[in-house]
């Protein structure tokens, strides 16, 4: 039987914000698959890149005092260091704004064109007349048409749930300007969704496409009746430019999934591989998107439309997954919890996190949790209690006392026997990405390993004579069922695998088989070499050991969530723009009292010394006198000030804070500044005359 051949996407992550935990949930699941996939003998292709594209990366750059291209080109190299130390190996990582991409892009735009699914008509839209260009709807703010609530945005009130169209908000104000909006009429392209009604009521009832529960709501969209799509903005738009169609550019969810292709075909440039097989109808690749669960309209219906549109393949399944919250509650910058890939790296070990949502993920699209204390007492009993745990216990005996050498024989053949056996199970459960469900079963595996060394009782063994050969056999079998496990955790744990195999001196990376790098397999495939683990290692000899990996130290999850509480300073200063808005124009916070306000004491500044601080992105430490005395402070606003600039410069510090514990060190205050972000913070800065210490009224 020839080796199935796979290609497998995630979701392209946005090139205007870091990796998140959010995030990993996607890539981390996706990957222990392909890694499944690839050590079972698949010939499985993980491809993905950074979505580039749109509205939100221009203006993000713009305010960055950078070009797009600039900002993606750090995007991508900032996101693949992130997947690449979290495991996540990716056979290709592109960018929606490559060529290949373009091409692609332009030859669907015309087979769907020629076979008469565009169309296009003039629309009228909101129009920004400082910034010369149509706002999208959140960009809109102004009073709900219906309960009067003043600050909502263009598309929906959060104050009494009313769904709206821009033109219908009263006083809107663009949040790019802060004028008014005109209205103004424009050429549109439209995909024509309609005609695909047929295929796709169709494509949902075949059995496996989607999973049930998103069947379901899939099927009330699509009774609902289904929209031409507007898949075309005006200039200025980052993007690519529609053929015949100057200054009209595909909007960024054209592009976006499209981009699943140019990847794939970047890496077929790059591997001598055919890029037809894996999507030409009838070709005979399997083809598979991971997402998560917002982003399912798009995939499931406006995709295998377009595929169907343009003559190509469409999916053989969109598996979504659900949201991540922490600690029981939706990431929170003030919390902490809005934990970013690099920061988590500072402090914990990878495949903690791997293991942890591998042990969490279903084949269903709940949210997942993770809770902290619940995590460090998984990995601690887990992987580090019961899995490595094993081979502590049973390798200083080989080591000390057979010169690393294991038994010549495998005793407990029966138990070894029972371990090789639910190989298959285990793989069925991966196979059906029911992860926590493989998990549970590898530990019960280990829990049957370490109850067998509890029973046999190595450590009394050794303290009697003339039982050397008892020991050699039992710590060899604990090290041949460690042998197994790992194999069957690899696809999660690769590294802890990878180094366990290297104590056992087991030198391939064959683990269910096969070897897991692309290339090595793809010459095993065709050479028909094959090595199953299906016997014990004997009369082998095993390297020393060293610990495979450490327990969870609290304190360093502890450290973790200070150190993501770190954007928040200075106070007044909001974080990024979300995906839609400026934050800038966030909502006005909750109303305090005149007396709360007064427990606030604010005193003029001088910044007497200013340093970077090493290791922090956003962070200078300064010393300020405030009159009475001079504090350090750890103030965000590296990005917008050069911390010799700031020496000498009166400002505005919060003198009554509670210091706080931050991983650089103590900061007892707070200096006042506003600004979105980036270069744009502004520290306050008192009026001649005002001196160090005086108390702001
Ligand atoms: O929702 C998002 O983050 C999008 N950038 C996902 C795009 S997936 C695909 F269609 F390209
Ligand atoms: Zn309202």
């Amino acid at each position: 039987m020839s080796a199935r051949k796979i290609l497998v996407t995630s979701a392209l992550p946005y090139a205007n914000g870091p990796i998140h935990l959010g995030h990993l949930v996607e890539y981390i699941q996706t990957d222990i698959w392909v890694r499944f996939q690839k050590m079972r003998g698949s010939e499985c292709y993980y491809v993905c890149a950074d979505d580039t594209h749109g509205t939100p990366i221009m203006l993000r750059a713009e305010r960055e005092g950078m070009s797009p291209e600039q900002l993606i080109a750090e995007t991508w190299t900032q996101h693949t260091a992130d997947f690449a130390a979290f495991g996540v190996n990716f056979d290709h990582y592109h960018s929606t704004h490559s060529e290949e991409n373009r091409v692609l892009s332009r030859d669907i735009y015309l087979r769907l064109r020629e076979a008469g699914h565009i169309s296009s008509r003039s629309i009228t839209q909101a129009f920004d007349p400082v910034k010369q260009m149509f706002l999208p709807d959140r960009f809109i703010k102004g009073e709900c048409p219906k309960c009067g609530a003043a600050d909502q945005y263009g598309d929906n009130c959060e104050a009494c749930g009313a769904t709206y169209s821009p033109t219908d908000l009263k006083n809107p104000v663009s949040v790019l300007s802060g004028e008014r909006p005109i209205e103004k009429d424009s050429e549109h392209y439209f995909f024509k969704l309609g005609d695909f009604a047929e295929f796709l009521r169709e494509w949902l009832h075949a059995e496996g496409h989607l999973q049930p529960e998103v069947r379901n709501k899939m099927f009330e969209w699509l009774d609902n009746g289904l929209q031409e799509w507007d898949i075309s903005r005006d200039a200025p738009y980052f993007g690519f430019e529609i053929p015949d169609a100057p200054g009209k550019f595909f909007y960024v969810w054209l592009d976006a999934p499209i981009g699943y292709m140019a990847s794939c075909r970047a890496l077929c440039d790059k591997l001598g591989l055919a890029f037809d097989d894996f999507w030409r109808e009838g070709g005979d690749a399997e083809l598979y998107h991971f997402i998560g669960k917002d982003i399912i309209y798009f995939h499931a219906l406006f995709w295998p439309a377009i595929l169907r549109g343009a003559g190509l393949r469409t999916p053989d399944a969109v598996f979504a997954h659900g949201f991540l919250t922490v600690n029981g509650e939706k990431m929170s910058k003030s919390r902490g919890t809005f934990i970013k890939a690099r920061d988590y790296l500072d402090f914990l070990h990878p495949e903690y996190l791997r293991y942890y949502f591998a042990a969490k993920l279903s084949a269903g699209v709940d949210d997942i949790d993770l809770n902290f204390e619940d995590f460090t007492a998984r990995v601690n009993a887990d992987l580090v209690g019961k899995a490595v745990n094993i081979a502590s216990r049973c390798s200083g005996f080989i080591l000390k006392r057979f010169d690393g050498c294991l038994a010549d024989v495998g005793a407990e053949p029966e138990l070894f026997g029972k371990f090789l056996a639910a190989g298959e199970g285990i793989a069925n459960l991966y196979e059906s990405r029911e992860f926590g469900k493989a998990m549970r079963e590898i530990m019960a595996l280990a829990d049957a390993a370490n109850q067998y060394i509890d029973e046999k009782k190595p450590w009394l063994i050794a303290k009697e004579e003339g039982r050397e050969s008892e020991l050699q056999a039992v710590c060899s079998v604990g090290l041949n069922l460690f042998y197994l496990l790992i194999a069957y955790l690899a696809p999660v744990t690769p590294k802890l695998s990878h180094d366990a195999r290297e104590f056992l001196n087991v030198t391939d990376d064959r683990y269910w088989g096969w070897p897991t790098r692309i290339e090595a397999l793809l010459r095993a495939n065709s050479a028909g070499e094959r090595r199953i683990i299906d016997s014990p290692l004997v009369g082998h000899r095993i390297n020393p050991f060293t610990p495979l990996l450490t327990r969870v130290e609290p304190e360093k999850i502890q450290a973790l969530i200070e150190a993501s509480k770190e954007n928040l300073e200075p106070t007044v200063t909001a974080p990024a723009a979300s995906a839609e808005k400026p934050a800038w124009l966030e909502p006005i916070a909750e109303t305090v009292g005149i007396d709360d306000f007064a427990k606030i004491d604010l005193r003029v500044a001088r910044i007497v010394h200013a340093e970077a601080v090493p290791g922090a992105e956003k962070l200078v430490r300064v010393t300020v006198d405030i009159g009475l005395e001079t504090r350090t402070i750890f103030a965000g606003i590296k990005t917008a000030y050069a911390p010799e600039d700031l020496i000498g410069r009166l400002t505005v510090a919060v003198a009554n804070l509670q210091p706080r514990k931050m991983r650089f060190g103590v900061s007892e205050g707070m200096l006042l500044a506003a600004g979105p972000g980036g270069r744009d913070i502004w520290l306050l800065a008192p009026d001649q005359g005002a001196a160090p210490g005086m108390r702001i009224q």
